[in-house]
């Protein structure tokens, strides 16, 4: 199947007419990937899809939430987690109150894996943890908290080892707590968080493209991992003018692992080992 250039345009227009989603500014090759895999999944032609998505409106929200990459994990990257704590959260100690927002958070992992390490920090008491996503369907999970059991246990496993690099449990580093966090069923592969963290944060469907800051408070901390990497250069200098907009005064953005801010911010954000600090 083969999907030109011309496909791509007529299908950004339709979502555009009939639909409040603004995909323009997408990445061609990530969009084109997508609508693929959404032709193969219903077996309909371009055409029918295009068909579809101006007289089904059930079928129009399919497409849009099936255009997004929903994947995380909990401690996803486990060394960025250790050098967050080292770096951030114990310039965080200063303040008495702290506000937390996790845009592109999908299923919440991220989010939950954030409220661990601030407890741990002492710090979650006086936090406010803010979350968002385009997709209704994630944030529904992420209210949840319910996640598999077997996919997270590698990632929880090497973070407790940076914690210890010499794995022989010497007195001085404590097993980590997990059981605090939340409960496991192994029969059902199945992990479920703690009521006080599943109740914290204010999650709200948002647009990073379209909508305003929704929370409508400004941040300490932005965490936004995995989700410009989808995004062309005009679409990432429209996200980080918004991000940047939105940060108090040494406030801290942490991106993806292979995600960069973009050039026309490095007067505005200095970077610091990969974490982008507010100066101005
Ligand atoms: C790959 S996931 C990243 C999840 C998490 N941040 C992590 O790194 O583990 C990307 C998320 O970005 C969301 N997303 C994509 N485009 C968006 C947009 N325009 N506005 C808000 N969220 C968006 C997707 O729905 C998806 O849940």
């Amino acid at each position: 199947m083969n999907i030109k250039h011309q496909d791509i345009i007529r299908f950004r227009k339709t979502l555009q007419q009939f639909s409040p989603y603004d995909f323009d500014e997408y990445k061609i090759k990530s969009l084109k990937r997508r609508i693929f895999k959404i032709l193969l999944t219903y077996g309909i032609t371009m055409e029918e899809m295009l068909g579809r998505m101006q007289n089904d409106p059930v079928f129009l929200e399919e497409v849009i939430l099936r255009l997004t990459v929903t994947t995380t994990e909990l401690f996803r990257d486990p060394p960025e987690w250790k050098r967050l704590g080292e770096l951030v959260l114990m310039e965080l100690k200063q303040k008495d109150s702290i506000t937390v927002w996790h845009p592109g958070c999908s299923t919440g992992q991220e989010v939950y894996t954030l409220m661990i390490l601030l407890e741990e920090a002492g710090l979650l008491d006086r936090a406010d943890i803010y979350a968002s996503d385009i997709n209704s369907r994630a944030l529904d999970v992420a209210r949840e908290g319910r996640y598999p059991y077997l996919q997270n246990v590698p990632n929880l496993n090497h973070f407790e080892r940076l914690l210890d690099p010499s794995g022989t449990g010497s007195e001085t580093v404590r097993p980590f707590p997990w059981k605090d966090y939340f409960s496991v069923n192994r029969n059902r592969d199945s992990l479920k968080m703690k009521k006080h963290l599943r109740d914290k944060p204010v999650y709200k469907k948002m647009d990073l493209v379209q909508d305003p800051n929704l929370f409508f408070v400004n941040f300490d901390l932005i965490i936004c991992r995995n989700v410009i990497l989808y995004f062309n250069d005009t679409l990432q200098k429209k996200v980080f003018d918004l991000f940047y907009r939105n940060m108090n005064h040494g406030a801290c953005l942490m991106l993806g692992r292979r995600e960069l801010m973009p050039d026309s911010f490095s007067g505005r954000l200095i970077e610091k080992d990969r974490f982008y600090f507010k100066t101005s």
